[in-house]
């Protein structure tokens, strides 16, 4: 028997392996992963010593705990034709958009729990949203939670707000992204190389962000702590400001959890 299984080692499936093995008691020997792709297989079990199968039945029938990390295009054809394996596995789902309702209909007998994983998984810096099952056995939660906190850190929410977890943690890494890139051109404009300018920002960014989380202030009173009157910040800031920055980061993520809305519609 197998502690973890991993049906799609793609990104994000590989970004979970890494994350298990890295930051829990799991051992390589303790874990298989199954992929369509038999090169992909072969990959992943050279580089983390796990077992590796192209039949996702096996998988299934030897593995305690299953993710399942297909495209959500690929969900039925992966499941359908093995659905009664299932039975009494605890099935971890990261396909975006899928619910928990839809995924029930088909493995009705598996205890199911629906992630949203954001990309710095795969440095281990995840922000993940997690909704259970309303079956889903009590005891067993807190092993589950401290699985996915292996590839970050993991927030427990309603399904409901699924579509907004997307909006603001499943997207925001690229908002943020662009923000970088923004700031980086900001001081190529100023003097600095692309590249200095992008290390600065990024520095500046990781200070700013473990500062609001390690000082518990409000991250305005942290603004107003470095904003002196007529300095060079209060002079930035209103230029934020006139640009509307708030306006556009609330109408961002609603757009983005709109689209989400739609699209596991
Ligand atoms: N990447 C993200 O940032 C992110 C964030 C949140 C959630 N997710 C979710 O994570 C899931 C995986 O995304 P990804 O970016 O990791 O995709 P990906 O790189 O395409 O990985 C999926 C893997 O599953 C394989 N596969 C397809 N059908 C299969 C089957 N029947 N049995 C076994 N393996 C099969 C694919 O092989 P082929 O390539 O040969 O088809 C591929 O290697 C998606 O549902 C996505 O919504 C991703």
């Amino acid at each position: 028997m197998f502690k973890v299984g991993i049906i799609g080692v793609g990104n994000m499936g590989e970004a979970i392996l890494n994350g298990i093995i890295k930051n829990s008691d799991i051992k390589p020997e303790e874990i298989i992963v199954s992929d369509i792709n038999q090169e992909r297989i072969d990959y992943i079990v050279n580089k983390y010593g796990v077992a590796g199968t192209d039949n996702n039945e096996r998988l299934v029938k030897l593995s305690e705990i299953i993710f399942l990390a297909v495209k959500p295009k690929d969900f039925e054809n992966t499941v359908n034709p093995i659905k009664d394996k299932f039975e009494g596995k605890i099935l971890i789902s990261v396909m975006a958009g899928i619910k928990i309702e839809k995924i029930k209909s088909i493995l009705s007998k598996a205890f199911i729990v629906r992630i949203m994983p954001n990309t710095p998984a795969l440095i281990g810096e995840s922000a993940t949203g997690i909704s259970f099952d309303k079956s889903f056995p009590a005891n067993k939660k807190e092993e589950i939670i401290n699985l996915i906190n292996t590839f970050g850190k993991s927030f427990l929410i309603d399904e409901n707000l699924m579509d907004a977890f997307t909006g603001l943690a499943g997207s925001g890494p690229a908002y943020i992204f662009t923000i970088i890139d923004a700031f980086a051109q900001a001081g190529v404009k100023q003097g600095f190389s692309y590249n200095q300018a992008l290390e600065i920002i990024v520095q500046t960014i990781k200070g700013s962000s473990k500062m609001v989380e390690t000082l518990k202030e409000h991250p305005c009173v942290l603004r107003d702590k470095v904003s002196s009157p007529s300095g060079t910040t209060i002079y930035g800031l209103h230029q934020l400001e006139k640009g509307k920055i708030r306006d556009i980061i609330i109408n961002t993520v609603e757009e983005s959890t709109q689209r989400s809305k739609e699209l596991s519609n």
